[in-house]
């Protein structure tokens, strides 16, 4: 499938699914590369063991494409996609691909919301996508802690939000959007105290974004 259908579908998505799909673009190489970060470090780790990767809200793959150059010859990633069309068109344009071909039978899929996702199975890396801002605060803690059961040991979650939005709203939104961003900032704040170990701000993304990492070790 060529960039710019690509670009379409996920604009459609967009309009179709805004809650869910929370941005008119997909984010850029700066960006998936910095929610990856923890997991391009471990692959370049020489006590390199074998790891089991889920990514939250592919889209249209532009984080995907990323994390599949790093897959080790033992490692497995599970693509959690609650659009349907989406996970289609993801599955359809990694055929080809070369990091795609030479790990394809590690790489499995899933369609559904991540809440759904059965919990057997741990991860060691989480790369989330969920445009959280765009949700009520209990399905944020909702899914938060689905992450926190699905890690294991001191494994990590990435995510992201676009940087300014919640400090923005916070101070000129009214009545219930900030209501709703007033419980969204406390949770966060306690979240962050609790278990955030890095964040960094990528401005080569439409909009820029802060990347913020947790490890949810003795949780
Ligand atoms: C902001 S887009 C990110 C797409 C792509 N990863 C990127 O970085 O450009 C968010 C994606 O998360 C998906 N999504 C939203 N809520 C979800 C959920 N509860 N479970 C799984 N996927 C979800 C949306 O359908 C959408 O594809």
């Amino acid at each position: 499938m060529n960039l710019i259908r690509e670009k379409i579908l996920f604009a459609e998505a967009f309009i179709k699914e805004f809650k869910d799909t929370g941005s008119l673009f997909a984010t850029t190489k700066f960006a998936a590369l910095a929610l990856c970060r923890p997991l391009i470090d471990a692959s370049n780790n020489s006590a390199n063991k074998p790891k089991r990767v889920l990514e939250v809200g592919p889209g249209t793959g532009s984080v995907t494409r990323q994390i599949i150059k790093h897959l080790g010859p033992e490692d497995e990633l599970l693509c959690c996609e609650i659009n349907k069309k989406l996970l289609d068109t993801l599955q359809e344009s990694l055929e080809g691909n070369p990091y795609y071909e030479r790990n394809k039978e590690r790489i499995h899929f899933f369609h559904g919301p991540v809440q759904d996702l059965p919990e057997e199975v741990k991860y060691d890396y989480i790369i989330s996508a969920i445009p959280f801002l765009n949700l009520d605060p209990e399905v944020v803690k909702e899914i938060l802690e689905k992450y926190s059961r699905i890690t294991c040991g001191d494994k990590v979650v990435t995510y992201y939000e676009y940087s300014g939005i919640r400090a923005l709203t916070l101070q000129f939104a009214r009545g219930p959007r900030q209501r709703r961003f007033k419980q969204l900032d406390e949770y966060y704040q306690d979240l962050h105290q609790k278990y955030l170990i890095h964040k960094k701000q990528v401005k080569k993304n439409i909009p820029p974004i802060m990347v913020y990492t947790l490890s949810f070790q003795g949780n």
